[in-house]
C-alpha cells in the first residue's frame, strides 16, 4: 500500500472543485418526505411545544404548505392527524371514516397539488381511546382483530386518493392482509410502505404530543414494537414483510439504527426508507435554539448520515429546513 510521503490524502480535500468531484454521496430534495400534522377547523395553525417549527396545520392552510414543498423539489408528504378527544373510542372506529381528517387532507392535498405523492400512516393511535396503535382488551394488543380494522383504515385512505399506504402498526400479518385488500378493491397502483423494522423508542415522544396520543397511553408499545436491542428480528420483520407484499420497507428511528438500515439495505436491496423521527428533530432543533449547536449544518450532516447508511429516502421534519438548505 502506497504510503505517505508517496500519499497525501489531503490533496483530494484542497479546493472545493476537487472535494465536488470525489464525494461520495449526494442529497437533494428528491430523498425528501415531509411529515405534516393536520387538525380540524380552518385556519388553524398550532405550534408543537416540543417540536420547535413544526405546526399542526387544518386542511385550509395544509394546501398552501404542500405548495411550498413541492416548489422545493420536495415528492412526496406524510399525513398524521390530531384526533378530537371525542372522536376517539376503544374500536377506534374514526380510523375508518371515509371522511375523517387524515381522508380530508389527502383529497385537499392532492386537489391542489397533483403531483406531490401522499404517504399515509396506518395505525390506531390517533383514534384509539387507550393510545395504542391496536385494539385492546383486557391490556393485550389483539393482533389478527386489529390487522381487520387496519385493513378498513387502508381502504378509505386509498379511496381518498393516497399514494401510499404506510403501516405503522407492527402487527403481524398486516402488509399481506392490506395489499390483498388493495388490490381486491382494484387499488393494485396503490403502494406499500411497511414500517418494517420499528423499535420501541423513547425516541417517538414529542410525536406522541403532536398527534395528542400522549395522554391516553396506557403502558408501553413493547409487545408490538421491538426491543432496540435486536437486529436478527429485524431482519425477519423485513423479511416477512417483504414477502407479503411491501414495496418499499423503512427503519424507524433513523440515528439511533444506522447499522440497520445499513443491514437491511445490504440484504433486501429494496427501495429503503428511514424515519429520522421527532424526538431526533427536537434535539437537534432544541440544541440549535439554545445556541450550543449549529443547526443547519448539523441537519444536513444528518441527512447524509441515512444517504451514506444505504438509506433511499429520509421522513424528516427538517425536509423544508433541508431542501432550502441545498439551494443555498
Ligand atoms: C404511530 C406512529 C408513531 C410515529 C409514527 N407513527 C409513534 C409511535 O409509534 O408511538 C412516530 C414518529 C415520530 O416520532 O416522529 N403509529
Amino acid at each position: 500500500m502506497v504510503t505517505f510521503p508517496r500519499k497525501r490524502m489531503r490533496r483530494i480535500r484542497r479546493e472545493p472543485w476537487i472535494r465536488r468531484l470525489v464525494a461520495e454521496h449526494r442529497l437533494s430534495a428528491d430523498d425528501l418526505i415531509w411529515p405534516v400534522f393536520v387538525v380540524d377547523g380552518a385556519n388553524r395553525r398550532e405550534p408543537i411545544p416540543s417540536m420547535p417549527g413544526v405546526d399542526r396545520l387544518s386542511v385550509d392552510l395544509l394546501t398552501g404548505a404542500v405548495t411550498e414543498a413541492r416548489e422545493l423539489g420536495i415528492p412526496a408528504i406524510a399525513i398524521f392527524p390530531y384526533t378530537d378527544e371525542k372522536l376517539k373510542t376503544p374500536g377506534a372506529e374514526e380510523a375508518y371514516n371515509p371522511d375523517n381528517l387524515v381522508c380530508r387532507a389527502v383529497r385537499a392535498a392532492k386537489a391542489a397539488v397533483p403531483d406531490v405523492g401522499v404517504i399515509c400512516d396506518v395505525a390506531l393511535d390517533p383514534f384509539n381511546s387507550d393510545g395504542h396503535d391496536g385494539l385492546v382488551r383486557d391490556g393485550v394488543i389483539l393482533n389478527d382483530e386489529t390487522v381487520e380494522v387496519l385493513v378498513k383504515q387502508s381502504l378509505v385512505q386509498a379511496e381518498a386518493g393516497c399514494d401510499v399506504i404506510a403501516p405503522s402498526d407492527m402487527m403481524d400479518g398486516r402488509i399481506g392482509a392490506i395489499r390483498d385488500a388493495l388490490d381486491a378493491a382494484g387499488r393494485q397502483d396503490v403502494a406499500v410502505l411497511a414500517y418494517a423494522a420499528k423499535f420501541a423508542s423513547g425516541f417517538y415522544g414529542p410525536f406522541r404530543d403532536a398527534v395528542g396520543s400522549k395522554g391516553a397511553l396506557k403502558g408501553d408499545k413493547a409487545t408490538y414494537q421491538m426491543n432496540p436491542a435486536n437486529v436478527d428480528e429485524a431482519m425477519w420483520e423485513v423479511a416477512l414483510d417483504v414477502d407479503e407484499g411491501a414495496d418499499m420497507v423503512m427503519v424507524k428511528p433513523g440515528l439511533p439504527y444506522l447499522d440497520v438500515v445499513r443491514m437491511v439495505k445490504e440484504k433486501f436491496q429494496m427501495p429503503t426508507f428511514v424515519y429520522n423521527v421527532s424526538g431526533e428533530y427536537a434535539m437537534l432543533r432544541g440544541a440549535g435554539d439554545a445556541g450550543w449547536l449549529d443547526y443547519d449544518k448539523v441537519v444536513v450532516e444528518t441527512m447524509m448520515s441515512f444517504k451514506r447508511a444505504g438509506a433511499d429516502a429520509v421522513l424528516t421534519y427538517a425536509a423544508l429546513d433541508v431542501a432550502r438548505l441545498l439551494r443555498g
